[in-house]
């Protein structure tokens, strides 16, 4: 065993939460009727995807500045998409919807990048006065209201993953507002879930929870196997039901205090991060916002991500685009050239976030 410092960017899985959801019985808070339950974001945009496809709709209206993840589904399912325009600070251009709905009537997917919504007073109107199917991607956006209503349920569907915000080793959701589209929707065939991959996901939150409480590394060699054994174990495939690991945990999993840390976290890093070298991507933290990180653009992003990473501090880099998109978005390829994230999740202690802010600090000494 090594001892070392280790900031991971999301929060690890702690003996004590493991046993607790083990041993309970309940399942609350979690089942709903317009809830699909589902092993990941991708399976909920993919089975999302298949419905409408049996609808009649062959293309979806994406946003230029997006992940491989989302992109997946669309692959698996022959749909095809759009991009339209989003601006600096990753709002959707409301102008560029308009020129491609004009030529097809396409359902229109927005992302609420990093927890902070899209402007959905406006976009609601329009899809409604167009008569267009409006989708919610939450995949970053778990636990954040839009004038008091949770994001997810603004829109006709809302997409969630859970493992961004949560010690779970899988999840997410699909959320449906009509009645009539759920029955439909709920009567789609899932795979069960695959408990192998699930069991050794578990396995890694642990450790990662061990390692950045303790400071005590695994041995490399136990890391490294379970880690392949977890890639090799993956499948990539149908869309398969929430498995009861991630069940029993997220209902024993306090909702209050984690939008609570998260929201600390962001705003002592607001307070603190008074660097030239990096600006913070959204300065201002809205009431109803729960943070999935702390944004920021900085100039030599792969430096800094690669300091930080040698120092024992996970960052993410959300996204590095496909070049068809940077070719025709010079917006997006423009964050995605300096963007990068850093960790704000629930189990942070304040010495970890002071560590985070004088390592930017030396970066910037460099
Ligand atoms: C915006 C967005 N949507 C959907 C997904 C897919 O979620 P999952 O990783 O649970 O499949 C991701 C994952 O990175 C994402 O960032």
């Amino acid at each position: 065993m090594l001892v070392e410092k280790a900031v991971y960017f999301k929060s690890g899985l702690s003996p004590c939460q493991l046993l607790s959801a083990v041993l309970s019985a309940g399942l609350q808070g979690l089942n709903s009727k317009n809830q699909i339950l589902l092993g990941s974001g991708r399976d909920a945009i993919w089975i999302l995807l298949q419905d409408l496809r049996r609808c009649g709709y062959k293309r979806v209206m994406l946003p230029s500045y997006l992940c491989p993840s989302v992109i997946s589904p669309f692959e698996k399912t022959g749909t095809s998409y759009r991009l339209y325009k989003v601006d600096r600070d990753l709002r959707v251009d409301l102008d560029s919807i308009k020129a491609l709905s004009k030529e097809e009537k396409s359902p229109l997917l927005v992302i609420h990048y990093f927890g902070f919504p899209q402007q959905m007073d406006e976009l609601l109107e329009f899809c409604e006065r167009n008569e267009l199917i409006l989708i919610g991607d939450c995949a970053q956006s778990f636990l954040g209201k839009y004038a008091g209503t949770p994001l997810e349920l603004i829109g006709d569907y809302g997409i969630l993953s859970y493992r961004k915000f949560l010690p779970v080793p899988k999840g997410g959701a699909l959320t449906i507002r009509a009645e009539s589209d759920a029955d439909r929707l709920c009567s789609i065939r899932l795979q069960e879930a695959n408990y192998a991959e699930s069991l050794f996901s578990t396995v890694t939150l642990m450790m990662k929870f061990l390692h950045s409480k303790s400071g005590l590394r695994p041995l490399r060699l136990i890391t490294t196997l379970v880690n392949h054994l977890q890639d090799f174990l993956e499948t990539d495939g149908f869309p398969e039901r929430m498995d009861l690991i991630t069940r029993r945990v997220m209902s024993k999993i306090d909702l209050d205090e984690v939008f609570r840390s998260r929201r600390e976290n962001y705003e002592f890093i607001e307070k603190q991060l008074e660097l030239e070298e990096v600006t913070p991507l959204h300065p201002d933290l809205p009431r109803e916002v729960c943070p999935y990180g702390f944004p920021l653009l900085a100039e030599g992003r792969d430096s800094l991500v690669e300091f930080l990473r040698r120092r024992g501090i996970e960052t993410s880099v959300d996204w590095r685009l496909p070049d068809y998109v940077t070719k025709n978005f010079p917006v997006s390829r423009e964050i995605s050239r300096r963007i990068l994230t850093l960790p704000v999740h629930q189990q942070l202690r304040r010495d970890q976030l002071l560590y985070i802010l004088e390592s930017i600090e030396a970066w910037a000494r460099t």
